[in-house]
């Protein structure tokens, strides 16, 4: 099953970024997710399973293509998965060309994948060294401290990643006040998050507030790479909070930690990411004559392999590139 997902996978990120980064600075946001959407349902309708989207674009009445419950695929196909999507992650950062976008795709057996609603979580998130030695209801002091002792350094030897908002304003002085370094994100917390478990990326933590879709394809990468995340649902309103109920979201325990398992429970859990823009993790995409390169990070959790790919696609046989180390 594995095998056959993680081909279809990986060409549908590719095929995101390719169509997202052609619209790269354009300061359309919108018209680079709405690219990278239609790439990738294409792709996937080429595909040999059956598919749901259970994290997509949004509900069925809101986004015309990768909603919640699309079946996607070809419906008699022998393979059935939930898949979740981030079709653009930082929709801003391909707009004015800033690094890290990224197209993502988890893919795992009917329930492997939580169903969470379109609201945020509250996430930290750290490495394999890390993994099981913290807790996100620890001040930041003692969760930095573990950090920087589980890896043989010292806190200001830590650089922790939170998202740039005013709703971290405490957050970011208690982190400050541990000498650790910050980075601030304008977006893309998720592609932060798998940075965190790739060691060479210079990120060790992200904490903080931001997307729930973004938190279960976070947990479903770290299932792959080993690392943690440990979250728990912070509603922006009470429609939000019944839209959850009704996915069966336990919403009366707010206190209830979500770890990577309860987030990703999937055995058969497949991840793949395409760089859209260069990023610490991925290259983006470039373009030449009749063709263009993508790199793209290709995971199994049942079978153990983390890849890294990097593509060339070749479009127009009057043109062909020299393939390039
Ligand atoms: P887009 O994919 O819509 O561009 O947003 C990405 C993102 O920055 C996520 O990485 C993050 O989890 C979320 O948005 C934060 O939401 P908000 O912008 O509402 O703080």
């Amino acid at each position: 099953m594995e095998k056959l997902i993680s081909v279809e996978a990986v060409a549908a990120t590719e095929a995101g970024a390719i169509a997202a980064a052609r619209l790269m600075g354009r300061g359309d946001r919108m018209g680079a997710d709405h690219a990278a959407v239609e790439a990738m349902r294409n792709a996937m309708e080429e595909a040999e399973i059956s598919g749901t989207i259970v994290i997509g674009e949004g509900e069925r009445d809101k986004a015309p293509m990768l909603f919640i419950g699309e079946q996607v695929g070809k419906p008699d196909a022998a393979t059935s998965v939930d898949i979740a999507v981030d079709p653009l992650e930082g929709t801003n950062l391909v707009a004015t060309g800033s690094p890290n976008a990224t197209v993502v795709l988890a893919a795992a057996e009917p329930g492997g994948l939580m169903h969470a609603p379109d609201t945020y979580l509250r996430k930290l998130v750290v490495g394999p060294q890390v993994a099981g030695h913290v807790s996100i209801n620890d001040p930041a002091a003692v969760i930095i401290k573990t950090i920087a002792e589980r890896l043989g350094r010292a806190p200001f030897d830590i650089t922790v990643v939170i998202l740039d908002r005013e709703r971290h304003t405490d957050l970011i002085e208690e982190v400050r006040a541990t000498g650790a370094r910050i980075k601030l994100i304008s977006d893309g917390d998720l592609t932060a998050g798998i940075s965190v478990a790739v060691s060479g990326t210079g990120v060790h933590a992200v904490m903080g507030t931001g997307g729930a879709p973004e938190g279960v394809l976070t947990a479903a990468a770290l299932k792959c790479l080993g690392g943690e995340i440990q979250a728990q649902f912070r509603w922006r309103s009470d429609e939000e909070r019944e839209r959850a109920r009704g996915m069966g979201v336990d919403v009366e325990n707010v206190d209830r930690v979500y770890m990577t398992d309860d987030l990703a429970p999937g055995e058969n859990v497949v991840f793949a990411a395409t760089g859209v823009t260069d990023g610490e993790l991925l290259r983006g995409v470039r373009f030449f004559g009749g063709g263009a390169r993508t790199h793209s990070l290709l995971m199994s959790h049942s079978r153990g392999v983390v890849r890294f790919i990097d593509t060339v696609h070749m479009w127009d046989p009057q043109q062909p590139p020299r393939v390039r180390l």
